[in-house]
């Protein structure tokens, strides 16, 4: 990535030909021997689509920040060690790219869908046949122990449905069909104008549309089967089926909600929730939902609508909830558009409950774990701004708008490669100071217990993603935090998750065990914030063997900027 206004980072504008990746179970101590091992090829490539009637195709590219020159992969993945069944996806951002438009994965936008159960290994071999680098990151599966393979950007994605272990019990009866729906705003203009903007010190204009599954409206029908034949029941039921529902947006959260049907909440990135019924559900950026929705109204062909959140228009798409039965369209009014007051998704968001006795993903209740029982350790608090750095804007956090380095920072600090960040630049707690460019780096120890606060002063919702971990949300409240604020946590049954909202002049806490050691990226989900500054590294450090507590180098890691010529390891 460049930097807009500093000349310390070096554009590095270095081709990649293939990608490749992946690594053998021998160097995987995790992996063990009952855990089926997947194996996918995944060609990217660009490619025209036409989402919203425009053609719309993606060339160029942008500097990497974290893996500059290198795009390493994945090797294997242990989809959310601590949670069960998931709704997730995988970013491919292409770099200089806003978004989305048209990389293409094995000709698929979106992507292939994986579907894995938890533990599961993955191995990927992906072909970047693009003329430039690209980098998957993986929402929602926890990578444990390897930040290794952490990418940052992405342009193309897809779904990835995680299944509970069979011997593990789901709270909830096998659904007659699963549905993935990615969901997410969308601009005409292209990425080299999309940068430009961003480059020259402004904001990203109002995105054009939404889209669903990479189709702008109507674009999806999702088809559900009403009854069982059953002559004996006079009325009978509808079947229950899932959706697995993301924002894979770049700037606006949405809401969610199906004319005539209401949504029974399940799960939301991996915890079990206590279920609970709604007629809309709103989505920030990078957050995913599953909920049931039962096919038992009359048949007909009903809506379903997302729409923005909290903006100015408000855009609207919809797909289509389609009985095999169906005679035409449905009458009922649809949900009515929720208010453009932050009361009604604040409220909802602080009712969402962890079902303590549902299953996780190990053969036990997922509460067994009293989070609210461990004293923290540590208090770091967040706070965002927005900034104008050398006549530009930035964004920021504690006043350090991020700049990336000429070398990833992971690698840097396995060589121990000096002047590519500074340790502990990242303070735990706001400066109110001026805002200043750094590649901002904090440092943290294998298992401390941390309480985070991120503290929004703006009138924009926020959307923060911690790479490598999963996080209980503790509390989250309007107007200034305080520590008298703690009295308000919920210590007992709140959900852990790896997204979290922040609303306009207001604050949410977690709790945050550093049980995942490496160099974790810790971001906005609005692509424009993130690219401009708000984001940082946390250096989650062990003094021990580091076999015990992280995965070696791969062998065939990519070294670049001032690691070019080291060696990884001879085995
Ligand atoms: C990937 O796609 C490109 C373009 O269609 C093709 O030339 C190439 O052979 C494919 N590579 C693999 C590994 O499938
Ligand atoms: C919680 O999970 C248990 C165990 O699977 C299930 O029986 C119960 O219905 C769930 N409760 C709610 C409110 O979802
Ligand atoms: C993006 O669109 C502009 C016109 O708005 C055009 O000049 C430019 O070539 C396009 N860039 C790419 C990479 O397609
Ligand atoms: C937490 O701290 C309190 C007060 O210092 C102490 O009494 C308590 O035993 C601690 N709890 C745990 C689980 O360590
Ligand atoms: C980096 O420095 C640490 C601490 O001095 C040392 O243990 C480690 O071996 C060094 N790593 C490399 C690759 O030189």
């Amino acid at each position: 990535m460049e930097a807009p206004s500093s000349s310390s980072a070096r554009p590095s504008y270095r081709l990649l030909a293939a990608a490749v990746l992946l690594l053998a179970a021998s160097l995987l101590p995790l992996a063990r021997a009952d855990d089926p091992y997947r194996f996918y090829t995944w060609n990217v490539t660009f490619g025209d689509i036409y989402p919203l009637g425009v053609k719309q195709e993606v060339r160029a590219l942008r500097l990497v920040q974290f893996l500059c020159c290198c795009a390493a992969l994945v090797d294997a993945l242990f989809p959310r060690g601590e949670a069960s069944d998931s709704a997730a996806f995988a970013n491919g951002r292409q770099l200089n790219v806003t978004v989305t438009q048209g990389i293409l994965i094995n000709g698929q936008f979106p992507g292939p869908q994986i579907d894995a159960d938890t533990n599961d290994n993955f191995i990927v071999n992906v072909f970047n046949n693009l003329p430039v680098p690209f980098l998957l990151s993986w929402q929602g599966i926890q990578q444990r122990r390897s930040s290794w393979q952490d990418g940052v950007y992405a342009g193309g994605y897809g779904g990835i449905r995680v299944l509970s272990r069979p011997r593990i019990p789901v709270p909830f009866d096998p659904p007659a069909g699963d549905f993935t729906i990615l969901a997410g705003d969308w601009f005409k203009l292209n990425h080299t104008d999309l940068k430009g903007i961003l480059d020259s010190g402004n904001d990203l204009p109002f995105p054009d549309g939404l889209l669903i599954n990479g189709q702008g409206s109507n674009g999806n029908r999702f088809t559900v089967d009403q009854v069982a034949l059953n002559l004996l029941d006079a009325i009978l039921p509808g079947k229950t089926y899932r959706f697995r529902v993301s924002n894979v947006g770049i700037a606006t959260s949405v809401n969610i909600r199906i004319q005539g049907h209401s949504m029974l909440l399940v799960e939301v990135e991996g915890s079990h929730t206590m279920q609970t019924t709604f007629t809309s559900i709103d989505i920030h950026l990078g957050q995913s939902y599953s909920f049931l929705v039962t096919a038992d109204q009359p048949p007909a062909e009903y809506s379903i609508i997302v729409s923005t959140r909290f903006t100015t228009p408000v855009l609207t798409t919809t797909a289509i909830l389609h009985y095999s039965n169906a005679n035409g369209a449905a009458t009922v009014l649809p949900p009515p558009a929720p208010t453009t007051e932050i009361d009604f998704s604040l409220n909802q968001a602080r009712s969402i409950r962890w079902n303590l006795t549902a299953s996780g993903p190990r053969p036990n209740p997922q509460g067994s774990y009293h989070y609210g029982l461990v004293n923290t350790t540590r208090t770091i608090r967040l706070a965002n701004s927005r900034a104008t750095i050398n006549g530009k804007l930035r964004y920021a956090v504690n006043s350090i708008s991020f700049i990336p380095a000429d070398t990833p920072l992971k690698v840097a600090d396995f060589y121990n490669i000096s002047g590519v960040f500074t340790l502990g630049s990242m303070a735990d707690n706001p400066t109110g100071g001026g805002a200043y460019l750094q590649t901002s780096v904090m440092a943290a120890n294998m298992r401390e217990y941390v309480e985070i606060i991120f503290e929004n002063t703006e009138n924009f919702v926020q959307s923060w993603h911690i790479d490598g971990y999963a996080f209980w949300v503790v509390g989250m409240d309007g107007g200034p935090w305080t520590p008298a604020s703690r009295q308000g946590y919920n210590l007992r049954d709140a959900i852990a998750r790896y997204t979290l909202q922040v609303y306009p002049q207001s604050w949410t806490a977690i709790y945050m065990p550093l049980d995942n050691v490496g160099m974790w990226n810790v971001r906005s989900e609005s692509w424009a914030r993130q690219y401009l500054g708000q984001q940082f590294y946390l250096r989650v450090y062990s003094p021990a063997n580091p076999w015990r507590d992280e995965n070696p180098i791969p062998k065939n890691a990519l070294l670049c900027g001032r690691a070019s010529g080291r060696r990884t390891r001879p085995l």
